[in-house]
């Protein structure tokens, strides 16, 4: 049996995992044509190229490009017209920006489990948590992977929700062959620097509904319209506009998207079939309605007790000091975090009551990915060859064959 690297051994590789993110000349020309244009910001016209191309990859109607994914959100839930009162459903599973966004707009955050095989918002664990103050669902497609939308759009429609999607992860993917993002009333889309089409930072909002985007459109540029003049403001908005950088940069990315999207796809099909053949590793659930799938993260998930009873955290390290760079994801489900334990919602951090003590919550499949069972590796590694896919079975076995 060969020795584990933790604890001396040979590693199973050394060689780095592809460095994101990808670039080459072509982003540099686009910035090069948005420096020389001296137009690097409002009037230009890589914003609206980019918001026209992304909107048509992604079968909607309109694009509004944003600074942040965050912000996308945001003003997505406020064009909506989400405000104090209102109460959101999101997954406990998910990045901050799901929820925070909803109190930044003022309404307050419900959350709901998450499918222990898909690790999204489980749509028979929603209907408990509408109240009569619902009135939007934001569900995330978590690791790229698109949220059961069958039976999320029945539900809202039951119940009068609106359907915001954060699908800030799920650049492609496709629910029964349509592309996510302006399923429900709006979605949006992350460029943060991690993320597999990047500018640094920005978002962007998709939607169908030409009111909705001539709001969010207003809201990112202070409160402006249309063909309005400068100095003339409607709506209580604020800057939230993109640079011609964001864009030009962004437009290279999409350019170079789908050959990536493809190897990940191909990588991540390579990883199912290996790691369902080894004990205590489960691979999320095949569903013939995602046509594709996003993979921002790849996760599996892990079971000690296939480990000789080794923690999660520990298989981390020893995973890692193999040369595999895996996580263990969120660290507890989001009411856990203080800004829920505390409901600091109020300013300067003051407590606020909104009628949930986020303490009372106890989503066990949450829970349960976040201490013991989830691990992800990031969207570069699954843009490594097959060998490279063959070192993380490997490594995992070689784990398995010395506890
Ligand atoms: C699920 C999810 N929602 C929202 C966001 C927020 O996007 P951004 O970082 O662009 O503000 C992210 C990105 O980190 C995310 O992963």
């Amino acid at each position: 049996m060969t020795k584990l690297a933790i604890n001396g051994g040979t590693p199973v590789r050394t060689r780095p995992f592809p460095k994101w993110p990808f670039w080459d000349k072509a982003e540099i020309q686009e910035l090069l044509e948005v420096i020389g244009s001296s137009v690097w910001g409002i009037g230009g016209v890589q914003v609206p190229a980019f918001e026209k191309a992304y909107a048509h990859y992604h079968e909607a109607a309109h694009g509004i490009l944003v600074n942040s994914g965050t912000t996308g959100l945001e003003i997505a839930l406020k064009a909506a017209g989400i405000g104090p009162g209102d109460e959101v459903l999101v997954p406990a599973y998910t990045f901050v920006a799901t929820a925070s966004a909803v109190l930044t707009v003022g309404a307050t955050v419900r959350f709901v489990d998450i499918d222990p095989e898909t690790y999204n918002m489980d749509p028979a664990k929603i209907e408990a948590e509408i109240t009569p103050a619902a009135r939007a669902v934001l569900p995330v497609d978590f690791a790229g992977r698109p949220a059961d939308y069958d039976a999320i759009l029945k539900l809202s429609a039951m119940h009068n929700l609106l359907v915001i999607e954060d699908a800030a992860q799920a650049w492609g993917a496709e629910w029964k062959g349509k592309k996510v993002g302006a399923l429900g009333l709006a979605g949006m889309f992350s460029f943060q620097s991690s993320k597999n089409i990047t500018s640094g930072e920005a978002g962007i909002i998709l939607t169908n509904d030409d009111g909705f985007a001539r709001l969010a459109r207003s809201y990112i540029n202070c409160g402006r319209v249309e063909g309005g003049p400068w100095y003339e403001h409607h709506y209580a908005g604020g800057n939230y506009r993109p640079t011609e950088f964001q864009a030009a940069v962004l437009k290279a990315q999409l350019n170079r998207y789908e050959p990536l999207l493809k190897k990940r796809e191909r990588n991540a099909r390579y990883l199912d079939e290996q790691l369902a053949g080894i004990k205590g590793i489960g691979v999320m659930r095949l569903d013939p309605r995602i046509t594709r799938q996003a993979y921002h993260l790849y996760i599996f998930r892990y079971n000690q007790e296939a480990f000789g009873e080794m923690p999660k955290q520990t298989f981390l390290n020893t995973l890692r000091a193999e040369g595999i760079p895996a996580s263990g994801g969120y660290g507890c489900p989001l009411y856990k975090q203080p800004l829920f334990v505390n409901r600091a919602f109020g300013p300067k951090g003051a407590p606020v009551d909104v009628g949930i003590d986020y303490t009372k919550y106890d989503l066990p499949v949450s829970e349960k990915a976040c201490a013991e069972e989830a691990v992800w590796l990031n969207q570069e590694t699954l843009l490594g060859e097959t060998a490279d896919m063959a070192d993380i079975v490997e490594a995992i076995v070689k784990i398995q064959k010395n506890v």
